[in-house]
């Protein structure tokens, strides 16, 4: 919040259209800090112009240059009023206008029918679903799309195995239809007339067969029950799922538009797109006359630009597409698509299990849904012995366990950066004691409990800067807590100690995070901030008393309950952006 305003006296001070504060990795470097002064080599100058604006002085308190950068350092009276706006927003807090008029489709999750939900596409899922929180919360009218794996030569292999065999397809689980596809296609690695044989049903599929389009409705049916089933227990629902069988016909039209820009070429009996030197050629027909993934792909985009005009783009997959999605931008860029529209790729990286990587042609994939339910298994282990816990009713208590096992799992995924490996460790996804999910929770349930032990609920200031002065006021008394349940706040006067200090710069800049997250294509932004903060309050919990039963009038009471009460806010409404769910008790 207060960014911008710096920024646009910053800009004036240094004479430049452009600039952006960075909030320093160490506090002693300020809240924000800038090396344009470097950059235009009058750092004094600039300084000297900062402090005669009169807009400034009110939110930023001192202004220092060290080693040619300056540094700012918000205001009590800016601390003050962050702090008052958390608690009067409340879930409100943090969320921005910046996205206004811009839309932005969200391409993740996207399994693939008849086989399991791997735990590279929970990555899709868990990453997806927070980078399209992270653009709501900032204005941006966002679209989810389930890109569904339901078209393609792999539905040959399964039509051709059911057929051969004479499997009654309404006989079958996602469990059989895996098992048929990995027999399939290892026997067709030595077979060359099977493989043959499943290119000839995908064609037959393509060229809407009853039969085949009788059995793939089937096989689609058995699979997205499935699914059902997992984004219930990780709490997903995304906006649209035209999977890629949509596109049958849309296709046809992305051919014709490239043929009429002289893009189209024929190589060995397929169509393809030349991309210049730098990347393969895009195949779009191949010689038996089938479509491929990659026409798809260009079909959707060119579908999606028509119904929702959208200036970005985003497809969250796995990094070994990476090529795959540089041929496709490249080719949306050379039918004119890439003017008013932006592509990104989130190239997630593997998932390692004990340092091992896994797929499903090999068999030796894990499946998802016992991972999921392992976790929450680890969370009622965590939980079952907890005192809190123990007390609630069976099903406040099994919505807890959910909320935790669940919460881990999503926790660790998005603290690695999207790109990075990651290790699948039970040890570091339930550390109570380092960065993990039941961790933050725990945190967050600390917070409400002292709330609540203080049953005050209801937190109002008095911060206008005419009050500066006035002392501290004392009206809350027995009948005002359950009138109104309200505080009068004179934190005006006070001194803050270092714990205090820390929470509120950090407080501040709650909505700052969420930009760069969200610029940046990385919850692990938030994930650490949310980290920092929790530890920052628990530091903060153990050196001072903040719940002073016995004098909850008190300013310095009313005030750590404030900022208590602003942790819980902070950390809630970025866990909802991160998709986990915050228990009011652990
Ligand atoms: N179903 C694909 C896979 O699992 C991912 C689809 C991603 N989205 C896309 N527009 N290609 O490999």
């Amino acid at each position: 919040m207060y960014k911008k305003l710096i920024e646009s006296s910053l800009k004036k001070a240094a004479k430049v259209d452009k600039v952006e504060l960075e909030i320093p990795a160490n506090p002693a470097y300020g809240d924000f800090s800038t090396n344009i002064g470097l950059k235009k080599g009058n750092p004094k100058e600039i300084k000297k112009r900062l402090t005669k604006d009169k807009s400034l002085s009110q939110i930023v308190s001192k202004i220092e240059i060290k080693e040619g950068f300056i540094n700012f350092w918000l205001s009590k009276e800016a601390l003050i009023n962050n702090l008052d706006k958390i608690l009067k927003q409340k879930d409100n807090y943090g969320k921005d206008e910046i996205g206004k008029g811009k839309r932005v489709v969200i391409d993740y999750s996207s399994p693939n029918i008849a086989k399991h939900f791997s735990i590279g596409h929970l990555r899709s899922t868990i990453i997806g679903q927070a980078v399209y929180n992270l653009y709501t919360a900032l204005g941006f009218d966002t679209v989810g799309d389930n890109h569904l794996g339901d078209w393609g030569t792999q539905f040959g292999m399964i039509l051709s195995a059911i057929e051969e065999k004479r499997i009654n397809p309404d006989s079958l689980t996602l469990n059989d239809l895996e098992e048929i596809y990995v027999a399939y296609s290892k026997k067709a690695k030595e077979n060359p007339a099977l493989k043959e044989k499943a290119k000839d049903w995908f064609k037959r599929l393509e060229n809407k067969d009853k039969k085949a389009r009788q059995i793939w409705e089937i096989v689609n049916k058995i699979s997205l029950a499935e699914y059902q089933k997992i984004y219930d227990l990780l709490d997903i629902k995304i906006d649209y799922a035209y999977g890629e069988s949509f596109y049958e016909d849309e296709m046809v039209k992305v051919i014709s538009l490239a043929r009429s820009k002289k893009l189209i070429k024929k190589s060995q009996g397929a169509l393809i797109i030349d991309l210049g030197k730098d990347l393969p050629p895009a195949m779009l027909v191949k010689s038996d006359g089938t479509t491929t993934y990659l026409t798809r792909d260009l079909a959707a985009i060119d579908f999606r630009l028509k119904k929702w005009n959208p200036s970005l783009i985003i497809y969250e997959v796995g990094s070994e597409q990476k090529l795959h999605f540089r041929q496709v931008f490249k080719a949306a860029e050379l039918l004119g698509w890439a003017k008013k529209t932006n592509f990104v790729h989130i190239a997630h990286g593997l998932v390692l299990i004990g340092g091992k990587k896994m797929s499903t042609r090999s068999g030796t994939t894990i499946k998802l849904e016992e991972i999921l339910e392992k976790a929450i298994e680890k969370a009622a282990e965590l939980l079952n012995s907890a005192k809190v816990v123990k007390n609630l009713n069976p099903k406040e208590k099994e919505a807890i366990i959910k909320d935790v096992g669940i919460g881990a799992v999503k926790y660790f995924d998005l603290m690695h950066h999207p790109e990075s490996e990651i290790n699948f460790d039970w040890n570091s996804i339930f550390n109570l004691k380092g960065n993990s999910g039941p961790y933050l929770q725990y945190t967050y349930a600390r917070t409400q409990s002292i709330i609540n032990k203080s049953q005050i609920s209801n937190f109002k200031f008095q911060t206008n800067s005419n009050n500066q002065n006035t002392k501290p006021q004392n009206r809350l008394n027995s009948k005002n807590l359950e009138l109104d349940n309200c505080l009068d706040f004179g934190a005006w006067n006070l001194e803050f100690n270092r714990e205090e200090l820390s929470l509120l710069r950090s407080l501040s800049q709650y909505q700052d995070i969420l930009v760069n997250a969200a610029k940046n294509y990385s919850p692990n932004i938030l994930c650490s901030y949310l980290f920092d903060l929790a530890q920052k309050y628990n530091t903060f919990y153990s050196k001072h008393r903040v719940l002073d039963i016995s004098n909850k009038s008190s300013v310095i009471s009313q005030f750590r309950l404030a900022i208590t009460a602003a942790t819980g806010t902070v950390l809630k409404n970025g866990f909802l952006l991160l998709g986990i769910n915050a228990p009011e008790k652990m």
